[in-house]
């Protein structure tokens, strides 16, 4: 793990602003593709209503499997409250929030805007059109979980991370990092690097040349990031966070091209007219969007 020092010292530390308006959020950091920590979630009752406790009494039995085992969200907060870097609880632990906990989304509003309508939830984007995505999801994690794993969020959407409980570390790569991350050439979003943290440099020679911004994102506070962005985390307490995707009239075209690709692979006939249908579509929502 010789980089994770290194990362923490030698990043470029993302922007943390407090009180940001809408506007200056969309001007400042969306439209530029630029990262920024948030304050916006201040007020969620999740906040002040969602503990370790809350979980293990009504969601206890939920199960999880990670790493070939299946464990109970019960188990895996005991494993996070004696969690070390030596044996840390297994990680990613986490669930679809529509799916698991539908009746605690009404805990994390009011929603993070930024002055674009969200379209993950328009009455005219067929659901089945985001498979293949999780728009809100939970991960549970102790001391020393880590996501080491370098990739980039699927299907062109914009991230955002809410800490309910706890910090995170994120090390985050711009776009025009790529090169120095060696995408997989059957999936382009991941890296074949593997560990983040602890990369074999003679395969990985240039590599030694990324330089990620760094964002340790705390309780109560949200980071934001635009599509394309490569990531990978690490635990340092008992933590729970919200993960949101975000997709509006500022990724639309990107999320039409990822699905392109995707139709491709699974249904290369239709593939074209799905991909004309989508972008109609994406004009026409632009079109209600001005009214
Ligand atoms: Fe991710």
């Amino acid at each position: 793990m010789e980089k994770l020092a290194q990362f923490r010292n030698g990043s470029v530390p993302v922007d943390r602003r407090e009180g940001l308006s809408p506007r200056e959020l969309l001007h400042e950091y969306d439209l530029r593709g630029r990262p920024v920590i948030v304050d916006h979630a201040r007020p969620w009752p999740a906040l002040h209503r969602w503990s370790f406790e809350l979980f293990r009494t009504r969601y206890g039995h939920l199960t999880r499997t990670v790493g070939g085992r299946t464990i109970t969200l019960a188990e895996q907060i005991d494993r996070i409250h004696t969690s070390t870097e030596e044996d840390p609880a297994p990680y990613p632990f986490n669930f679809d929030l529509r799916e698991s906990f539908p009746e605690l989304l009404q805990d994390l509003r009011p929603r993070l805007s930024y002055g674009r309508r969200d379209r993950t939830e328009h009455a005219l984007v067929p659901r089945p059109l985001l498979n293949g995505t999780t728009v809100h999801e939970l991960f549970f994690g102790g001391r020393g979980s880590f996501y080491p794993v370098l990739h980039y969020d699927l299907l062109g959407m914009a991230t955002q991370i809410t800490q309910i409980r706890g910090d995170k570390e994120f090390f985050l790569f711009p776009p025009d990092q790529t090169p120095l991350i060696y995408p997989r050439t059957d999936n382009p979003r991941l890296s074949q690097v593997g560990n983040a943290f602890a990369p074999d440099l003679e395969r990985f020679p240039l590599y030694r040349y990324v330089k990620p911004h760094y964002a340790r994102v705390r309780e109560g506070e949200t980071l934001f990031f635009p599509p394309g962005w490569w990531h990978a985390t690490w635990i340092d307490g008992p933590s729970i966070t919200y993960g949101r995707t975000v997709l509006n009239a500022g990724n639309w075209r990107r999320f039409a091209r990822e699905k392109y690709t995707n139709w491709r692979r699974s249904n290369p006939m239709l593939a074209l007219p799905a991909f004309a249908a989508c972008r109609a579509l994406g004009l026409m929502l632009s079109f209600t969007e001005l009214l």
